[in-house]
């Protein structure tokens, strides 16, 4: 055990609890719920720990990094997505950033896909109807929905989650898979991806799966014109942040018929109110950001926070370093 210090935002899975608490002294705020902001401030001045350990949840910025002090190396968060950490404010007085790539890759995949068939063959609304007692007699025209076979896909970021989205879907038969990215990448060729820009996905795609991070740059790319420009019978799946969409836009483009379905597993904002216009909407499918909720990935996500902690602590490079641009 040395003297160095590790705060966590909240209770985590074992392994990354474990890994952390054999070599420092750990203190965490003792709840499934997320630490309320100034609670994280106040708990950051009484000690000076030397890694932070947070969720998605926690907005680090500047108040939390002057409360936390010179000393802290690194905040290492429980997450894919770093869009709730100020990554200026840390490169400028030296704390690392680090996230937990790679092993929610399966389960945010595995979710995209589900949330995927769910919306184009409208399971929400027939599980509905059965435990509403709606389910009369067969009928021909009765919750109709959109085949994947020769259609055409599109993924707004071809990183590690939506290649694998695209490997997934990839033998469901769709007649051309697009995908937008910063830059073209080699192995989109693995499902025959060609590369577009953002108006060749929106003008030529069936279906778009958003599976980017929230960036200046794609913030509220899913807007108002974007939804004119899409085709009638679009259906749009988010597992990536809420923030790339424009959810006012999207209840209108939902309610005019500018595209067919949504279905969202992240939202703007988060939770989403139940009084929000889209939770109503039959053409709408919302999961509760549940994309990484499997013991493997959450385990594996806990484990390798802890590692990073551990690394930025010995001074060495933790593997889910995030680079300032
Ligand atoms: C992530 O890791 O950023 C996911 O959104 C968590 O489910």
């Amino acid at each position: 055990m040395t003297n160095k210090k590790v705060y966590i935002t909240r209770r985590i899975p074992k392994p990354g609890f474990d890994k952390l608490a054999e070599g420092f002294e750990v203190d965490f705020y003792d709840s499934d719920d997320a630490i309320p902001h100034q609670v994280l401030v106040d708990k950051l001045k009484t000690k000076r720990y030397d890694a932070l350990l947070c969720m998605l949840t926690d907005q680090i910025e500047k108040e939390v990094l002057d409360a936390a002090g010179p000393q802290l190396k690194i905040v290492a968060t429980m997450s894919v997505g770093y869009d709730h950490i100020d990554l200026q404010e840390c490169a400028a007085r030296n704390i690392l950033v680090a996230n937990t790539p790679g092993v929610s890759t399966d389960s945010v995949a595995e979710l995209t896909v589900s949330l995927l068939l769910m919306t184009a063959r409208r399971i929400q609304e027939g599980v509905s109807a059965v435990r509403s007692g709606q389910w009369g007699d067969w009928k021909p025209k009765w919750l109709c929905g959109t085949e994947l076979t020769g259609s055409t896909l599109g993924i707004y970021g071809l990183g590690r989650i939506g290649f694998n989205v695209g490997r997934r879907l990839k033998p469901f038969g769709f007649s051309k898979i697009y995908y937008v990215d910063v830059q073209e990448v080699s192995y989109a060729r693995d499902i025959d991806a060609q590369f577009t820009d953002f108006e060749g996905l929106i003008k030529n795609c069936d279906f778009i799966c958003v599976c980017c991070n929230l960036t200046p740059q794609t913030r509220h790319m899913f807007n108002k014109e974007s939804f004119k420009r899409m085709k009638k019978n679009a259906i749009l799946i988010n597992t990536g942040r809420g923030g790339v969409i424009d959810h006012d836009a999207l209840v209108e483009a939902l309610k005019n018929g500018d595209i067919q379905a949504a279905g969202l597993d992240v939202t703007e904002p988060e939770p989403l109110p139940k009084e929000h216009p889209l939770v109503a909407m039959n053409n709408c499918v919302i999961l509760p950001h549940m994309g990484s909720n499997t013991w493997d990935s959450r385990n594996a996500m806990a484990e390798i926070a802890a590692r990073n902690c551990l690394a930025a602590i010995s001074n060495k490079t933790p593997e889910g370093i995030v680079f300032v641009q």
